[in-house]
């Protein structure tokens, strides 16, 4: 028996991807590379080839998406495909262009809003090498990037621009799991977020002081952080925790600045890591008026984090092979990750705890009384699944429970009148994953990575017959 019976009028129901991992054709029409394809080429392990090669089949998956009652559709813009090597120049690759021209298109003809990232862990190579996020001139280049994608894409009216700084700081630079593959630089990984931060702000300004039609926002990741044990040692590490994983995004994007509490905070941890952060006048300057103008929030929720206080030496695992009980991270100053035995995990380990996103609902609405409507811009379940072709559909009833769990928590939130208007299940198709290759399945189409051919799963059906239930 499912806790969700009826989706509330006008809610946008849709499912998310993200070009690197659902495009493939990585080397085709020009587009230029990112700073992932050397990395995975030397690595050997994955390939972002062939994906779902929605390059080629988006009019095929998104009629589908279109047929289950999706009402919206969450892409992003590979900047490479736009601009090959990531410098803003007067001639765009016009095939990269026509592409992005193409497909927003067949989003609408099937009824599909777009809602459009335009940087999804996917830094164009040369900027990459250059520092990445670290270095300043990456956030000029995004603002003329982000420019042109304005004055080009008409057909496009809800923007967002960064995804999940933190996932990116903290793989890059604190677990080694995304290229550069650095461990506990926390400097680095304080420090990108910031500039991202203002590399944000500085499009939001610019999206309003040229008057570009339609809405704009950001994604974050918010892992709520509990406490292993009500000490107060457990209560300190875990409030550490929460405002280098939530708390200064929140603060910077929302506020417009780091509040006293969050600074002193991240000042506990950086002294704790010999680490520093340096934020110059104007961006505070620049956050401020961004934070009053930002018309959405994207906030991606997977699960949560219990903490207990910890003193010992920097430790990090990985859990991206899929082995049970191998995600314990901790670095100086930020408590050490505990398992709390109640708490269901999936295939790869993730904590399932739908408590949590109504909790990360309610405290935004709190923290942040000035807070822009809220779509829930991804959650989902990754799973080991295989197609079994003497059956008609791939039984992922763990998924459907898991969505209906989740949704229920959203709307609960909604009830008490949190103002959150959508939801995107992260993925609409099986895609490539980051650092588990194909294995990992979130779709709610099963993907055939060989044959390249769709089969649906049970939760698409539900997905379906909830989608009626909003007239
Ligand atoms: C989010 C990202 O962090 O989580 C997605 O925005 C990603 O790009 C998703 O795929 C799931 O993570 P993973 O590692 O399981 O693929």
């Amino acid at each position: 028996l499912k806790r969700v019976k009826k989706l509330p009028k006008g809610f946008v129901w849709g499912a998310a991807t993200a070009a690197y991992q659902v495009e493939g054709n990585t080397n085709l029409d020009g587009k230029g590379k990112i700073m992932w394809d050397d990395y995975l080429k030397n690595q050997g392990n994955f390939s972002p080839n062939p994906a779902c090669d929605f390059y080629h089949r988006y009019p095929e998956d998104l009629k589908i998406a279109h047929n289950l009652g999706l009402n919206a559709i969450r892409i992003s813009i590979a900047w490479t495909r736009i601009f090959p090597n990531g410098y803003v120049t007067d001639e765009p690759n016009e095939a990269g262009v026509k592409y992005y021209h193409r497909l927003f298109h067949e989003c609408l003809k099937n009824n599909l809003v777009p809602y459009v990232t335009l940087h999804h862990f996917d830094s164009p190579k040369t900027l990459f090498d250059q520092g990445d996020w670290l270095n300043r001139e990456m956030i000029d280049e995004f603002v003329k990037y982000a420019d042109f994608c304005f004055q080009e894409f008409v057909e496009v009216d809800n923007w967002f621009t960064i995804n999940e700084l933190i996932s990116l700081a903290m793989c890059q630079y604190i677990q080694g799991t995304f290229p550069p593959n650095k461990l506990f630089d926390v400097s680095d990984a304080i420090q990108a977020q910031h500039n991202e931060l203002v590399a944000h702000a500085k499009v939001v300004n610019l999206f309003k002081a040229k008057g570009y039609k339609g809405r704009i926002g950001l994604i974050h990741v918010i892992q709520p952080v509990y406490p292993a044990t009500n000490s107060e040692a457990d209560r300190h590490a875990a409030d550490l925790r929460d405002a280098f994983m939530n708390r200064f995004l929140l603060d910077g994007t929302l506020l417009g600045f780091y509040s006293d509490r969050t600074r002193h905070l991240i000042k506990e941890i950086l002294v704790a890591n010999n680490a520093e952060l340096h934020i110059l006048p104007e961006d505070l300057e620049i956050l401020k008026q961004a934070s009053k103008q930002n018309d959405m929030l994207g906030i991606n929720y997977y699960q949560n984090q219990t903490v207990a206080s910890y003193d010992g030496p920097s430790e990090t695992y990985h859990n991206g092979n899929g082995k049970k009980g191998s995600s314990v991270f901790a670095f100086h100053g930020v408590g050490k990750d505990v398992r709390n035995p109640a708490i269901p995990t999936t295939d790869w380990d993730w904590n399932i705890y739908p408590e949590g996103l109504y909790d990360v609902l309610k405290r935004i609405a709190h923290d942040y009384p000035d807070y822009p409507v809220i779509y829930i811009t991804e959650n989902g379940m990754g799973a080991k699944e295989a197609w079994d072709s003497s059956k008609e559909y791939l039984d992922d009833n763990y998924r459907i429970d898991f969505i209906d769990q989740h949704l229920a928590a959203i709307l609960k939130a909604r009830n008490e009148g949190v103002n959150v208007q959508g939801y995107f299940l992260w993925s609409l198709q099986d895609q490539f994953s980051w650092s588990n290759g194909y294995n990992k399945r979130y779709g709610l189409i099963y993907v055939d990575f060989a044959s390249q051919d769709r089969h649906l799963k049970r939760s698409a059906l539900w997905f379906k017959a909830l989608s009626k239930t909003m007239k």
